[in-house]
């Protein structure tokens, strides 16, 4: 049976550094984008790429040396998209408890060979809290159409 949610755990490596001495955001980035597409092609039957990044917020640094854990958890299905919410943790190597340093939600759309959208299977949250979690993407998409309203005038 297929996985909803996917893990990644490493160590941040002295080339993930930014200037102040701490992990760079673009790397958080890319550990997010990472963990999320494996979460995704997982799930769906096709390839998928990221459509959408939104509510990145970093509440504190990450020190090189730590020990970084990435949990991503499908929260909602689409026709073609698949909705994930990402949690990055990290701790220092002799502590105990990780620490939530990151959320944020990333979306992708199955794609065929011709880069066109198509079918994901279906997502359906069992517990409260995933039927909690899916009112949130639901939430969240309704924000994004008034977000995107906004911002109509400067896209492409
Ligand atoms: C992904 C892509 C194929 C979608 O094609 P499209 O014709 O614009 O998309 P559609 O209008 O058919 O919508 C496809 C899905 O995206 C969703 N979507 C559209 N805009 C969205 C947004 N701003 N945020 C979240 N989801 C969005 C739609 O709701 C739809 O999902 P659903 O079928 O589950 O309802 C196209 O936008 C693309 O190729 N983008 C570039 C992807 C990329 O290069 N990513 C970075 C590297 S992986």
């Amino acid at each position: 049976m297929k996985s909803h949610t996917l893990s990644f755990q490493f160590l941040s490596e002295p080339t993930d550094v930014n200037f102040g001495g701490s992990v760079h955001g673009g790397t958080v980035m890319k550990w997010i984008d990472q963990t999320a597409y494996a979460c995704a092609r997982n799930w769906a039957e096709n390839y998928c790429v990221t459509i959408y990044v939104g509510g990145i917020r970093f509440y504190k640094s990450i020190r090189i040396g730590d020990i970084v854990r990435v949990d991503a958890t499908i929260i909602y299905t689409g026709k073609t998209s698949i909705h994930i919410a990402v949690d990055v943790f990290a701790r220092d190597i002799q502590a105990d408890a990780f620490e939530k340093k990151t959320h944020c939600i990333i979306v992708f759309v199955a794609i065929d060979g011709q880069g066109k959208p198509v079918p994901v299977p279906h997502w359906e949250p069992q517990t409260d809290q995933q039927k909690q979690m899916e009112q949130y993407a639901v939430k969240l998409m309704d924000l994004r159409r008034t977000i995107e309203d906004e911002m109509e005038q400067y896209l492409p």
